[in-house]
């Protein structure tokens, strides 16, 4: 068994609740979890050391929310939204087109950059839907792709109503067939209740379908507008309901006294020019927040969580350590995981080295490569 020390940390974010950081520091890693973390001075012996150089060490971001099975992509509506026009659920259907014409390699070569895309930004865990096939064999070929680069996989056959299709008799199928074929590669499963995709009593039946599956759930909701998608999800016990950009001051409330994690997602507002969430209201009402980076070729076209960070704190009110906690252990609480997003003794040694001394640099440097080295 081989032991690593990863030394001389100028600054190390572990998130523990007594000592969330600390300076001159080091981290012992063994099998592949954290060992040890402490004064630099005070560091065991290991067989092999890694210098951190005086550099900022944080926890691997964990990125709850994005879509990588795709084919093609929509940049030419990402620019007519800039000169104006608006975003809306339909464009998910030019994707699928386009998904369903890809073969497997095609569709799993695309996402398997996507996703040293983003671990080159320090991302390592990653969440992936389907989404985008709205076959049954189209959602089970998504889910087994993505099966093939996460364990964290989530089944969404209820994107949208694909073309073609009877609403009622797509949702008997997102229900019936597409989940029994979905649910073997799936561990979770979520629904796009929105306006021009489901309504809420459609969302209960698909989430309760999912829930009696095994399945746990996650909901899309408060995109577009206000709506008891968000309620919705507190009622069913979903780990996280994501977007979050509208929301009454009941659904705040209702985050607030629940375990669902509210996941926000900048990259969508950049890129459709709507308003940004309000980190600041829900944290000061004490619900769990969380930021992912939603990367799909529509709505938010990026898998860089310290692009995500950089705008949290620049627009949505939050301190640069709030962010990095929402988009190190939110993620990880909106995956409802206790093994990442955080390095105190025991968690994966999921770590990531900065070229800068703290990670305050994220917001304060935007758009620089500051991530050095991912373990
Ligand atoms: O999370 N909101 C639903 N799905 C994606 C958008 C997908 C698309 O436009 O292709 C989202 O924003
Ligand atoms: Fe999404």
């Amino acid at each position: 068994m081989t032991t690593t020390l990863v030394d001389n940390i100028g600054l190390l974010v572990t998130h523990d609740v007594e000592r969330p950081q600390r300076e001159h520091a080091a981290v012992l890693i063994e099998n592949g979890r954290v060992a040890w973390v402490g004064d630099a001075e005070t560091a065991p012996a290991a067989d092999e050391r890694i210098d951190a150089e005086g550099g900022c060490v944080i926890p691997g971001f964990v990125d709850s929310h994005t879509h990588l099975v795709f084919a093609g992509d929509r940049a030419d509506e990402f620019a007519a939204r800039m000169a104006g026009d608006r975003y809306e659920a339909g464009g998910i259907r030019r994707t699928v087109r386009l998904t369903r014409e890809a073969t497997d390699e095609q569709l799993l070569s695309n996402a398997t950059r996507l996703v040293a895309e983003a671990r080159a930004q320090g991302t390592t865990t990653i969440e992936i839907k389907s989404g985008y096939g709205l076959t049954v064999a189209g959602e089970a070929r998504s889910v087994r792709l993505a099966s093939t680069l996460t364990s964290e996989v989530t089944y969404l056959g209820a994107h949208i109503v694909p073309e073609g299709i009877d609403r009622e008799a797509y949702i008997e199928r997102v229900t019936g067939d597409m989940l029994d074929a979905c649910a073997p590669y799936s561990r979770w499963i979520d629904v796009f209740c929105e306006t021009g995709a489901f309504t809420v009593d459609e969302s209960r039946r698909i989430l309760e379908a999912g829930i009696a599956r095994g399945l746990g759930a996650r909901v899309h909701a408060g995109q577009l507008g206000e709506s008891a998608g968000v309620r919705l999800a507190v009622e069913l016990g979903a780990a996280s309901v994501d977007h979050c950009t509208f929301l009454s001051a009941d659904d705040i409330e209702a985050l607030a006294g629940s375990d669902t994690v509210a996941t926000l997602l900048p990259g969508v507002e950049f890129s459709t020019r709507q308003p940004w969430p309000d980190a600041r209201r829900l944290l000061d009402a004490g619900a769990t927040v969380a930021l992912a980076s939603d990367c799909n070729p529509g709505s938010s076209f990026t898998t860089s969580m310290p692009f995500c960070m950089a705008i949290a704190v620049r627009d949505m009110g939050m301190t640069p350590a709030e962010a990095l906690w929402s988009a190190t252990a939110g993620g990880a609480a909106a995956l409802r995981r206790t093994d990442i997003g955080h390095l105190g003794v025991g968690a994966r040694a999921d770590l990531v080295v900065l070229d800068a001394p703290s990670y305050v640099h994220f917001a304060y440097r935007p758009g620089v490569p500051l991530v050095r080295r991912v373990l």
